[in-house]
């Protein structure tokens, strides 16, 4: 049995009082809900304050990017070690925005995946295939690229123990989702993929979220398909009633 694990990706939203309130009211209403894994993932600027208000809570923290070196002259970046030194537990990586206006690439993704695994982050791997691929066919194709990219190098074990989102990048932010059934299929499609390099084990221990404007009218027909196990959340994420309607599906 796979545990859920709702997470919201705040993107380039609010400062670093704004989470701290956010974090403070979340934990205070979440006494009693133990049965998924809430995950946060502010900007790099809130961290610090976000970890702080999470302490004693289940709530986890997770920074949205990171680079693959501990240090150097990487002018800009911020390094898996100094996530860790924050307290910051969860990293999301290779997420479509990061891949379309920020020149991320499958060989990057790697890169930073085997970083935040050598540095105990865990990792939230994105993949997904833009409207023009879907359009043509070509989604399992896309999908099971990005996901060998993402995982070359790595053990079964480490596999298992990290977190994947499947988010169809046409589904992001646009309010149009890909249909439970359609994405129950691709996230399929990836244990199958899994399953393959890594062994039937990682598969059926590794845990997948479907991302894509999930809100909490329809997250329930995500989470009742048989290989989603949570969902990696926007703008729903943004606002604490929203995001605990999330959790509490
Ligand atoms: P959305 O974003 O829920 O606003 O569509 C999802 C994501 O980008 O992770």
């Amino acid at each position: 049995m796979r545990r859920p694990v709702i997470a919201g990706n705040w993107k380039m939203h609010k400062t670093s009082h704004e989470a701290q309130e956010f974090i403070e009211k979340l934990a205070a209403n979440l006494k009693g809900v133990e049965e998924a894994d809430v995950i946060v993932a502010p900007a790099f600027t809130s961290l610090e304050a976000a970890v702080k208000a999470a302490q004693g809570s289940q709530i986890k923290i997770a920074a949205q990017n990171m680079h693959w070196e501990n240090k150097g002259a990487y002018t800009g970046e911020i390094s898996p070690a100094m996530l860790r030194d924050l307290g910051v537990t969860h990293c999301i990586i290779g997420h479509s925005e990061r891949r379309q206006y920020f020149a991320e690439t499958d060989h990057t993704v790697n890169k930073k995946v085997r970083a935040a695994l050598d540095n105990e982050i865990i990792p939230i791997v994105c993949v997904g295939e833009i409207l023009e691929e879907r359009e043509k066919g070509d989604t399992f194709n896309v999908v099971e690229k990005q996901t060998k990219a993402a995982l070359e190098g790595l053990t079964s074990t480490q596999v298992a123990e990290l977190i994947l989102a499947y988010e169809p990048v046409w589904a992001i932010g646009t309010g149009k989702t890909s249909s439970a059934d359609d994405a129950q299929e691709v996230i399929t499609k990836i244990r199958e993929i899994i399953a393959n390099d890594f062994g039937r084990e990682s598969a059926g221990r590794v845990r997948i979220q479907y991302g894509g404007s999930v809100k909490p009218e329809n997250i329930k027909g995500f989470m009742e398909q048989s290989d989603i196990d949570g969902a990696l959340v926007g703008g729903a994420s943004l606002e604490v009633d929203s995001f605990l309607k999330l959790i509490n599906y």
